[in-house]
């Protein structure tokens, strides 16, 4: 039985029903490896490993990754925090569209295989299928997504080993036709599991941003995020505080919920940029729920805005390295932060 197969056994009938010409676990992908879908439209890796970021954005030719990378796909970003519930899903999304809405071709891929977000956020159809090895992937707002929620009933646990999950990531990486990309966001679970491994050795990272809210708490499980991004080699691009602030319908004062300045005391600590202050925003909430991006429908709220600063610095950042000739790293990237 293929590996898609299995996964649609367990799903069982809460997948629902398939619209014409819209993919299931079972068909897409095929039973072949990922390696050997040669005649596939969908990318493929080479070289693969974690030896290299690699960056392409303003360039009209074609740079050809170091590290070996997936095909067409210029940038690939995790956002990780290793705590839970600080706001990865959520400033992955909007932080994409920010992208996007700079003119850069922008891809989301959920890894959270077992605590799915992006569909919820974005309610993206499922996707179609481009051949019976390979899905297109869904769209949101210009932006390509994919998430084993568009496979899976809303309240349906994925329920599979760490070696299912592992190999459905892999499959989300090279069997899914991200096209022409200039970043590729990869929305990560918590912790710092099997999930972030294998994601390190599947694909060569251009770097992680790093999400935490302002108190210590979070900040100790970011810490060993951090950890774990320089043991797999993965340069750290910067710092987002979510959930810096509040302010009252009533007051224009900023309120310090969650303390004040953790982001920025990690951020210092780690030589690395604040990239933004996002306020702790209920419409935040309400637009996820609704499945909308607060930068889609509040584009002039603050929290929009601290998100097409982010996209704009992290860009920029890496146009410039990219210019001045940085090939094989971003150390000089990080440096200069310092
Ligand atoms: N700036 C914000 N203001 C208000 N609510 C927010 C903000 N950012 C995120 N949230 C809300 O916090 C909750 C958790 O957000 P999200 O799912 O993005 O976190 P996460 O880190 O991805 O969680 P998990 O670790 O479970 O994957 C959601 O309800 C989301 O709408
Ligand atoms: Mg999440």
């Amino acid at each position: 039985m293929s590996f898609f197969k299995k996964v649609q056994t367990m799903f069982g009938s809460a997948a629902g029903s398939t619209p014409a010409g819209t993919a299931t676990m079972t068909a897409p992908m095929g039973s072949s490896s990922p390696s050997s879908s040669s005649a596939s439209p969908g990318p493929k890796i080479s070289g693969v490993g974690t030896s290299g970021p690699y960056v392409a954005m303003g360039q009209k030719e074609k740079i050809v990754p170091k590290g070996g990378g997936i095909e067409g796909v210029r940038n690939i970003i995790a956002v990780g925090s290793g705590k839970g519930g600080v706001g990865k899903s959520t400033i992955t999304l909007n932080l994409a569209i920010a992208l996007q809405r700079q003119g850069l071709k922008v891809g989301v891929l959920d890894a959270d295989i077992y605590g799915p977000s992006q569909q919820h956020l974005t309610r993206a159809a499922r996707p179609e299928m481009a051949d019976e090895e390979t899905l297109h992937p869904s769209q949101y707002e210009g932006v390509k997504i994919i998430s084993v929620a568009m496979f899976s009933g809303v309240n349906q646990a994925q329920v599979m080993r760490g070696p299912m999950a592992t190999q459905l990531l892999r499959q989300f990486l090279t069997q899914v036709t991200w096209g022409d990309l200039d970043y590729l966001l990869i929305d990560l679970p918590p912790g710092t599991g099997d999930i972030q491994l294998s994601l390190a050795q599947m694909a060569p990272l251009t770097g992680a941003v790093l999400v935490t809210t302002p108190q210590e708490m979070s900040i100790i499980d970011v810490r060993k995020a951090v950890s774990m991004f320089k043991t797999l080699n993965v340069p750290m691009l910067g710092v987002v505080e979510n959930m810096s602030y509040f302010v009252c319908d009533s007051c224009d004062k900023k309120h310090y919920i969650f303390k004040n300045g953790g982001g920025s005391r990690l951020a210092k600590e780690l030589g690395l940029p604040l990239l933004a202050e996002i306020p702790l925003d209920s419409r935040v909430v309400e637009t996820s729920d609704e499945g909308k991006a607060v930068m889609v429908q509040m584009p002039n709220s603050d929290a929009a805005k601290a998100f097409v600063q982010s996209a704009k610095t992290i860009n920029d950042a890496l146009v410039r390295q990219q210019k001045d000739g940085g090939d094989g790293g971003l150390g000089y990237f990080l440096l200069e932060w310092k």
